[in-house]
């Protein structure tokens, strides 16, 4: 696929399908993500893919820990609109509603979504060192978007979110992850079910020239 094609093809799917996707494919994307550029090389990322099973028992802990109404305790710190700035917090605002206006009626489903973990087929947990710099985060992220892009590229959806990161203390116990590491963020994976309305969903972009400055 051209580059430019793997970007714009890119976007958030919030309605797997139950069609899995194979080791191979997995693999394949994370040798591409596995060149993103780190602070000198240091490549602090670690990732565990859970799919099967393993996901299974970590997508009926999500939905009970959210019927019992447990608090998330994300390992990031969470961000609240109020320590977004203006421009942070007037996208959110945009994004939210023009969600709200496309779902209409079937707004709830979203919710339902995400309580389901979007039914995934595959989750990368990414993960970093528990006591981690800012650079540490630029590192990780740049890891999420080229395993993302790698994925388009395969033909395979993704969506990257905090929801997959709700409940850490699980996820460390299932997955079998240490305390010396912290759960960044999950990116979800799978093949789209093309005919839920979520997935035809597009969030906007600012106009460049609202955020660039080229100085001569
Ligand atoms: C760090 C991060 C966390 C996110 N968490 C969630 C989430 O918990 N639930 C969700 O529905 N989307 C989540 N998203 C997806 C964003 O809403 C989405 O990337 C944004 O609206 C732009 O849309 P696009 O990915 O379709 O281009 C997250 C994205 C990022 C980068």
């Amino acid at each position: 696929m051209e580059f430019e094609k793997a970007v714009l093809n890119r976007h958030s799917t919030r309605d797997f399908s139950d069609k899995p996707v194979n080791v191979k494919d997995l693999k394949e994307i994370i040798n591409l993500a596995k060149m993103a550029p780190s602070w000198a090389n240091d490549q602090i990322w670690r990732v565990v893919i859970a799919t099967g099973k393993t996901l299974d028992e970590i997508k009926q802990h999500h939905r009970q820990a959210l019927m019992n109404g447990e608090p998330g305790r994300m390992e990031f710190p969470p961000l609240h609109r109020g320590a977004m700035g203006q421009q942070g917090r007037k996208n959110v605002s945009i994004w939210s509603s023009d969600l709200q206006r496309f779902l209409g009626s079937e707004g709830y489903a979203m919710a339902e979504d995400s309580m389901n973990l979007f039914n995934a087929q595959a989750v990368a947990y990414l993960l970093m060192p528990s006591q981690p710099s800012l650079w540490s985060a630029y590192d990780l992220g740049a890891f999420g978007q080229t395993l993302m892009l790698a994925a388009t590229d395969h033909g395979i959806d993704s969506i990257p979110a905090a929801e997959f990161v709700q409940y850490p203390q699980a996820l460390h116990q299932i997955l079998g992850v240490g305390n010396d590491y912290q759960f960044g963020v999950g990116i979800g994976l799978g093949y789209k079910k093309s005919d839920a309305l979520i997935n035809k969903f597009r969030s906007q972009r600012m106009d460049s020239d609202e955020f660039l400055t080229i100085k001569k």
